[in-house]
């Protein structure tokens, strides 16, 4: 016995930064975005805080589920950066929401929300918990270099969250790292020892975009893979592909190595960019809200990023 996904909520800044407006601070332009990646515009936090937004999709993901903040037993947050060192975020939005469970946090980039299922899914393992809220949320324009035209094009702030009950609707989920601090890294920043000998960079994202664009056309097809076959399943059962939102062409050729129709991936990349940990449950979010998403129709949740990390499932649909 382990979870079925009772609830979900998202939560986005308000303020969108289109690729026009963007081109007034890098030298990019409009169709260079569009062709490269497939983003349009995204969301960048203005007046909202990251516990705001967590709290609103959290109370969103509870509303969906049925269930009151009383009744979680547990509280992950996959986040990179969260308002504090400590609290943790988890623990901050287990102040807001009024609940009383554990709280933690847990940074696996833009894995992080499938990351967070396989931790929870142990706690229904051990049957430590009857319900579990995950809210994975990132707001990388904090750390995003805003002179670096390569890489401040790609992201946007935002995220989601879900509620877990126990169920038997998670079918297979598959993890990978590969400890990696070239292709991807975002260093912490400071440092106020004076003591140490070692002078801190700056905390801005630093990305070799072509080796994370290998990385992850052979990565996403082999989580996909894999996760089907350790489910029992054969491609063709898969009914929805909620892909990591990070380049347009990497969903595109990743669906073309496997056999599962692209008409089958749920793409919202033109609205938000890459969001980090968020991407993936925004984007399910959307298609469940979009009532795409039918009662036991099978899904693969498919995600990569720094770390470098990978994490990959098939859930079955109970809503
Ligand atoms: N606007 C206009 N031109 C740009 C640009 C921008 N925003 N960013 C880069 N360029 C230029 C480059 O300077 C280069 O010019 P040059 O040929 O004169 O040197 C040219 O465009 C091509 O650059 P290149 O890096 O080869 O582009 P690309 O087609 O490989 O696309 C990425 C670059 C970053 C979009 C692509 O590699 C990618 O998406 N990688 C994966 C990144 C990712 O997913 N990261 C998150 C992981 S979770």
């Amino acid at each position: 016995m382990s979870f079925s996904i009772l609830g979900t909520g998202k939560a986005v800044p308000d303020y969108i930064l289109t690729n026009d407006e963007l081109a007034t601070i890098v030298e990019t332009n409009d169709e260079w975005i569009r062709t490269r990646t497939g983003i349009e515009e995204r969301r960048i936090c203005k007046d909202e805080t990251i516990t705001e937004l967590c709290v609103k999709a959290a109370k969103e993901a509870l509303d969906d589920a049925g269930i009151t903040a009383e009744q979680l037993d547990l509280i992950i947050c996959s986040t990179m950066r969260g308002e504090n060192l400590t609290p943790s975020q988890g623990c901050m939005i287990q102040k807001e929401i009024g609940a009383k469970c554990p709280a933690f946090d847990l940074n696996a980039a833009c894995s992080g929300f499938i990351y967070a299922l396989d931790v929870a899914d142990g706690y229904f393992v051990r049957k430590k918990v009857k319900y579990v809220l995950v809210v994975s949320m990132d707001n990388l324009s904090n750390i995003t270099n805003w002179k670096d035209r390569s890489t401040c094009v790609l992201f946007g702030d935002g995220g989601a969250a879900a509620v877990l009950g126990e169920g038997d609707d998670l079918l297979a989920i598959h993890l990978t790292a590969a400890g990696n601090d070239e292709v991807l890294r975002i260093p912490h920043g400071e440092n106020s020892s004076p003591f140490y000998e070692h002078k801190p960079e700056p905390a801005l994202l630093q990305m070799m975009g072509n080796d994370v664009y290998k990385f992850a056309v052979t990565a996403m097809p082999e989580g996909i893979r894999t996760v089907v076959e350790e489910a029992g399943l054969q491609q063709s059962d898969v009914n929805w592909v909620i892909p990591h939102q990070a380049n347009i062409r990497i969903i595109n050729t990743a669906a073309a190595k496997l056999d599962i129709p692209r008409e089958r991936f749920f793409c919202n990349i033109n609205h938000y960019g890459n969001t980090s940990s968020g991407s993936v449950p925004i984007a399910l979010h959307e298609a469940s809200q979009a009532g795409l998403l039918k009662k036991g129709d099978i899904i693969a949740l498919c995600a990569f990023g720094g770390g470098l990390t990978t994490g990959s499932c098939i859930i079955r649909w109970c809503k």
